[in-house]
């Protein structure tokens, strides 16, 4: 695609990856335009091979989210040749796990932190402007379950993803109180099966010694590999996607254990009890 478009237009960070691809795949089926963003080239050039472009087209981008003048100049490629986007998904995210929250060095929480909090801070910051100039537009940030619930050995993970729910909470009020069109959700999915586990990889040179997996990692994942055999497709989440766009929902759940879990948990907090250890 080169120039302005006359199809809706789709910006998805993460998209190289399985909840990004599959949100990719559905708005293309829809004659979208979409455009597929990551730091991983490899795996984004990988996953728009496999995509159906459906009537829509897919476009793909490299940037990385948690460096604020790389998401600029991806706003400012995005507007410039394609359009300002109709949708705007923040879903790029990274995990560490295995740590006790005293045990995880300050690299592993300052990594969480620049890619799924900053990240979807620097998208908000790039895109929405231009989406309010233009009077319309809907914002899904990506967070998780481990957003309204916490479990042990995640504490770096769950923080951030707790971050990205109250600043999404904070931004929809002031979309409301601006009376803006302009529409934001939180995408909230229970265990997807994706390859989310492997972000260790994309551990950035510039922190030292890899730390995303803490002593704890391998008993972590093994928990983590059984209950993700009953995990949710990614393309259901993508589904929800689209619905929560479709009828503005701001709360998007993707399955109802995780929905529930997340519930009973974030209701307990009001009253302290010492629960039985849950991990999911
Ligand atoms: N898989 C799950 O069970 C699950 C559950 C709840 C929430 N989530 C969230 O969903 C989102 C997508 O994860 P997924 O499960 O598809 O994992 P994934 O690893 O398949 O995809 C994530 C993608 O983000 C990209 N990415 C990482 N750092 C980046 C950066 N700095 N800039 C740009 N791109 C970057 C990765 O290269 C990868 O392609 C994440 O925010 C994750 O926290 C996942």
């Amino acid at each position: 695609v080169t120039g302005p478009t006359d199809k809706r237009v789709a910006v998805v960070t993460g998209g190289g990856g399985g909840i990004g691809s599959a949100i990719g795949a559905r708005f293309s089926a829809m004659g979208w335009t979409v455009v597929l963003v990551d730091v991983d080239g490899e795996a984004l050039a990988k996953k728009a091979e496999q995509l159906e472009a459906g009537p829509g087209a897919i476009v793909t981008m490299t940037a990385d989210v948690s460096d604020a003048a790389s998401v600029l100049a991806l706003a400012e490629r995005v507007i410039g040749d394609i359009g300002v986007p109709h949708l705007l998904c923040n879903n790029a995210g990274v995990t560490a796990y295995g740590y006790r929250t005293w045990e995880a060095p300050p690299s592993t929480w300052q990594w969480l932190w620049s890619v799924n909090v900053m990240g979807v801070v620097h998208g908000i910051s790039a895109f929405l402007p231009a989406m309010l100039e233009a009077g319309r537009g809907h914002i899904v940030n990506t967070s998780s379950v481990a957003g309204l619930a916490s479990v042990p050995w995640v504490a770096a993970y769950s923080a951030t993803k707790h971050a990205v729910v109250a600043l999404s909470e904070s931004l929809r009020y002031e979309l409301a109180e601006m009376g803006s069109p302009v529409r934001v959700s939180v995408l909230c999915p229970g265990l997807v099966t994706t390859g989310m586990a492997r972000s260790s990889r994309l551990w950035p040179a510039q922190l030292g010694d890899p730390s995303a997996l803490g002593p704890q990692a391998d008993p972590y994942m093994a928990r983590l590999a059984e209950a993700r055999a009953g995990g949710t497709p990614a393309a259901d989440v993508a589904l929800a996607v689209e619905r929560a766009v479709a009828n503005d929902v701001f709360l998007i759940l993707t399955d109802e254990d995780s929905a529930a879990q997340a519930r009973v948990k974030r209701a307990g907090i009001f009253e302290p009890a010492d629960e039985p250890t849950e991990y999911f």
